[in-house]
């Protein structure tokens, strides 16, 4: 899983030759081009499907580039920063006046990350010593989740192929991601920080650095954040969400109506003589979150009927991971 040389070589051309890469970070994978160059952008959008004024993540490779990216920057963001950098945690910044639309979605924010993924970085650390284009030593990458518009984010090289692999021209390949579901969100442009996102990072994680737990405003923000559409993270086939004390009759009634169920658990092994495909992802939910796109890929792919995760534990610990079930769940069966 380590790219060579020369992978990183040639994905350092393309990117400086306006073309698309897709690059693994801890969350998971990205679906990068040259931030700083328009046409670059433009081809995620098209590759993805993806409303083009729905704004992008830039990735860097170190602090160092975050005021040529951002101004104004409030001390509350150094000190995130400081804590969660490099790591899952995006921070909303005013924009430096340069920024292309293409990345903001005309927005006068931008949204900066530096990963936690050692290829990420390497390859960031070599676009930017190449004189990126645009941005020069500070320069960026801009990547969405690499995963078509409205569809679940993909947490290995195959999984990108899956959904991308025609559309792109090389896909780098860091393994399997370590956290499994996208960035936290804080937004830090307008006074008090907001998370728009939940995500690994957990509001309690921000607390100890900001001293106070912040607001959660996941839905206000649509459709800004495409993250945050009712309906996303969707798996093909329809998905319902089921308590765990009901899922055993639940299964059993749609059998006999001929449903064909697969099942995403976390409380409950299956059942002796249960003819239903049925994973058993962690009960905790940070070995969840890591499992969950691609239980819910592989059971996409499963010839159910129907997807029936069992419900999570109402505790604030799951709420990244239970943000996504819902909206996995609304968007889940179109097509
Ligand atoms: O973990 C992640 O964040 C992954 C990896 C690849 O870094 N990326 C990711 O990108 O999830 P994407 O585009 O699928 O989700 C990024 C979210 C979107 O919902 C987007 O609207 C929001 O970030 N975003 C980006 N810039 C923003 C801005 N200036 N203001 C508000 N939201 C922004
Ligand atoms: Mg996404």
């Amino acid at each position: 899983m380590i790219p060579s040389d020369a992978d990183y070589r040639r994905a350092v051309e393309l990117l400086r030759a306006g073309e698309l890469v897709a690059i693994p970070t801890e969350t998971v994978y990205g679906l990068g081009a040259d931030a700083a160059n328009p046409a670059a952008v433009a081809k995620i959008f098209a590759a993805k499907g993806r409303p083009a004024d729905h704004p992008l993540i830039v990735h860097l490779a170190g602090h160092d580039a975050v005021d040529h990216w951002a101004e104004a920057v409030p001390d509350v963001a150094w000190e995130l920063m400081e804590s969660f950098w490099p790591g899952p945690l995006t921070l909303i910044l005013k924009k430096q006046a340069w920024v292309p639309d293409a990345v903001t979605g005309g927005q006068d924010t931008v949204g900066l990350r530096v990963p936690g993924h050692p290829v990420a970085l390497e390859l960031l650390r070599r676009f930017a010593a190449s004189g990126g284009k645009g941005a020069g030593e500070h320069a960026g990458i801009a990547a969405p989740s690499a995963n078509r518009f409205g569809r679940i984010s993909p947490t290995t090289a195959a999984h990108v192929a899956e959904e991308l692999g025609e559309r792109i021209p090389m896909i780098l390949d860091g393994g399997p991601c370590k956290v499994g579901i996208e960035s936290t969100i804080v937004d830090c442009s307008r006074g008090e920080p907001v998370v728009l996102r939940p995500g690994h990072i957990a509001p309690e994680h921000l607390e100890a650095v900001l001293g106070l737990r912040p607001s959660i405003e996941t839905a206000q923000g649509a459709p800004r954040v495409s993250g945050s559409l009712e309906a996303h993270y969707a798996p093909r086939t329809p998905l319902r969400l089921v308590a765990g004390e009901r899922l055993l009759d639940f299964l059993n009634s749609q059998r006999h109506r001929g449903g064909v169920c697969a099942v995403i658990a976390h409380s409950q092994p299956p059942q002796a003589g249960m003819p239903h495909p049925w994973r058993l992802l962690p009960a905790d939910p940070v070995g969840y979150a890591h499992d969950l796109y691609g239980a819910l890929r592989d059971m996409d792919h499963a010839g159910a009927d129907l997807i029936v995760v069992e419900s999570l534990p109402g505790d604030v610990a799951w709420t990244a991971v239970a943000d996504r079930l819902r909206r996995a769940a609304a968007g889940a069966g179109q097509g």
